[in-house]
């Protein structure tokens, strides 16, 4: 979905009038910092206009001549936005928008500016785009073994966005891990109509007597963040089966899982 815009912190340089172009990715609550400049600087403030707004066309800001525009600024940005005074004259547009909630995540962030030239003409040309993606990371991963019904089921709530769920079985045999085929893996997430947060569970099956540990992965692709957690397996039958070998794989389970 977002193949076009994974170009994160590169710039994209189309034609001659350079527009920058980048991702900032987040957490909901944080500030971000549009970070925007020009490759030119003013003579003076009074040269000088612009203003930032999003895909919707709400302003965030406006500049113009000098003075700030507050009567242009749509209502969901009042008093959210810092700006940066000093650097204005330095060709930087800079602004700081704090309070970030869900409500801002795909919002496409514009800067147009001008600099009039000697006969105080301006013509608004746009400098800046910035896509913000917005996450809320989860925080508890539970994951529970059911030795009756041979299931593992791994859950969190109130994450953002949707997680991508792997998971990974430790052979008892030769030590050696394989992660479970999607085929393998059913994972429910709901969302909270609300608060647009999900709560997720997934289950795979663990056959008896063949695994010593199970663990769930759980990554968030906004935040590039991986929770894990890892169960050890009751040994039941390979406890009985092949006694001895219980405690030294004990130990393995945390040397081997450390990837
Ligand atoms: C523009 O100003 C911001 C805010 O002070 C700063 O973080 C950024 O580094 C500046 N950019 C340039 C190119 O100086
Ligand atoms: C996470 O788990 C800990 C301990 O199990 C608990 O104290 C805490 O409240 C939980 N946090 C959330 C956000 O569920
Ligand atoms: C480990 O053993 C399992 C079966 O017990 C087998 O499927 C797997 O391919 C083996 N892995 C390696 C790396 O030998
Ligand atoms: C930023 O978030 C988007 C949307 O989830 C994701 O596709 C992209 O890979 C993330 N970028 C980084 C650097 O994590
Ligand atoms: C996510 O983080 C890993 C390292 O933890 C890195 O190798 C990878 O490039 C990152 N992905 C993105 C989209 O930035
Ligand atoms: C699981 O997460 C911990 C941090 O919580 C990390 O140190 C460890 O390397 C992770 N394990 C795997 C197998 O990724």
């Amino acid at each position: 979905m977002f193949v076009a815009l994974l170009a994160f912190g590169s710039y994209l340089l189309l034609g001659s009038d350079a527009t920058v172009e980048h991702n900032i990715n987040t957490t909901a609550h944080e500030s971000v910092e549009l970070l925007c400049s020009m490759n030119t600087s003013p003579a003076s403030l009074q040269n000088l206009r612009f203003y930032w707004q999003d895909e919707r066309k709400y302003v965030l800001y406006s500049f113009n001549e000098g003075k700030e525009m507050p009567e242009h600024i749509n209502e969901l940005y009042r008093d959210r936005i810092t700006t940066f005074p000093q650097e204005m004259i330095r060709g930087n547009i800079s602004i700081r928008v704090k309070s970030i909630t869900l409500e801002d995540n795909k919002r496409v962030f514009e800067a147009f500016a001008e600099i009039s030239d000697p006969r105080g003409i301006f013509q608004f040309r746009k400098i800046c785009t910035i896509t913000l993606h917005v996450a809320v990371p989860y925080i508890n991963v539970s994951l529970a073994v059911n030795e009756e019904t041979r299931t593992a089921v791994c859950s969190a709530q109130r994450g953002f966005p949707e997680p991508l769920v792997k998971w990974s079985l430790h052979f008892l045999s030769n030590n050696s891990q394989c992660l479970v085929a999607s085929s393998g893996v059913t994972t429910r997430a709901v969302q909270d109509p609300q608060d647009h947060l999900y709560s997720f569970s997934s289950t795979i099956g663990v056959q008896r007597g063949l695994y010593q540990s199970v663990t769930c992965f759980i990554h968030n692709p906004t935040l590039n963040v991986t929770l894990n957690a890892t169960r050890t397996l009751n040994k039941g039958e390979a406890q009985r089966s092949v006694p001895g070998r219980a405690v030294a794989l004990t130990v393995a389970v945390v040397v081997l899982l450390a990837r």
